[in-house]
């Protein structure tokens, strides 16, 4: 029985690599693929989710929605510095008009979760991969619709490691701290991929030479390009010696949950102004109520990692 699978992300490279592991991956059937502001616009965000599933070319098309286009409060944080302008590392993708790799949904994301997870109930896995706007706007217009989901898992956060936006806060809450608490307090099952466990799973200059350059296939050339990685000084953008694959580990948690060691934790965000603004911290379980329980990733076997999500490349 395959895996039913929503994707909310926000297109981004490593979201792009995590979207090609997953349509690539048999166990997973991804039924919609939602877009949210977060590492560029939403548009670029959506127009970017367009050329991947391009690249893709999925047998099974899924329906893509637009999600929110800002956080809850407050002006988008964008990371245009790792992904680039375009969000893609400015890889060329061409789209045919006439080729449609998806279905449409003319309503808003968080419109397309709940309906899906109502026609599915208790069936659905949604995997976010950006911030989590559209997950707090599904909440608050359908919490009996969210509920029948089946399960969530999130990247998202540092739990006993140092932020990568600040020296306290995960990129994906800090962009949207607010819906990241009404997320991890709804009480749904959650499992939280932290960067505790994706700051040790990246690509190398060793791995793009001897498994990724050497692939036939086109996706050698987009990993190679959306990377940034150069040839001659065999860096990643901003001369960066590794690639993290923050948004592919969540995807793979999915897969086979088996890769990483979870612990049950009490977990709260700050969402007041200030130098811990976004950060994901412990409670001590007295301290919050049972909702704000997760299973939160805080090991992972790396090399097993590594080598599902290479195989699944064509690698
Ligand atoms: O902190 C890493 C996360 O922020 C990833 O999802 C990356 O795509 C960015 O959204
Ligand atoms: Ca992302």
């Amino acid at each position: 029985m395959k895996k039913k699978i929503i994707i909310d992300c926000d297109v981004g490279v490593d979201d792009a690599l995590a979207l090609i592991l997953a349509f690539h991956s048999p166990e997973l059937e991804i039924g919609a693929v939602t877009g949210v502001n977060g590492n560029v616009s939403l548009e670029q965000v959506f127009a970017n989710i367009q050329k991947v599933l391009f690249l893709i070319q999925p047998q099974h098309h899924p329906f893509i929605a637009r999600g929110a286009d800002r956080p809850l409060k407050g002006i988008p944080t964008y990371a245009h510095s790792v992904h680039g302008e375009d969000g893609l590392g400015g890889v060329k993708i061409d789209l045919k008009k006439e080729e449609k790799w998806w279905h449409l949904f003319s309503g808003p994301a968080h419109e397309l979760i709940t309906e899906m997870a109502r026609q599915h109930p208790d069936e659905l896995t949604l995997i976010a991969i950006g911030p989590l706007t559209n997950l707090a706007l599904a909440l608050q217009k359908d919490l009996p619709g969210m509920k029948k989901l089946k399960e969530l898992v999130i990247m998202g956060g540092a739990v006993r490691t140092q932020g990568n936006i600040t020296p306290h806060a995960e990129f994906n809450i800090f962009v949207d701290p607010l819906a990241a608490q009404m997320v991890l307090a709804s009480g749904l099952p959650i499992t939280l991929v932290p960067l505790d466990v994706t700051h040790r799973v990246f690509l190398s200059s060793r791995l793009i030479e001897e498994r990724i350059k050497p692939l036939s296939n086109p996706f050698g050339r987009f990993v190679t390009e959306a990377t940034g990685y150069s040839l001659t000084s065999q860096r990643f953008r901003r001369g960066s010696e590794v690639f993290h694959l923050h948004d592919p580990l969540a995807v793979a948690v999915a897969i086979d949950p088996d890769l990483v060691r979870k612990e049950r934790l009490s977990i709260l965000v700050e969402i007041e102004e200030g130098e811990r603004y976004g950060q994901t911290f412990e409670v001590a379980e007295e301290e919050a109520s049972a909702a704000h329980k997760l299973d939160v990733c805080l090991g992972v076997n790396s090399e097993k990692f590594l080598e599902l999500f290479l195989s699944r490349l064509g690698a």
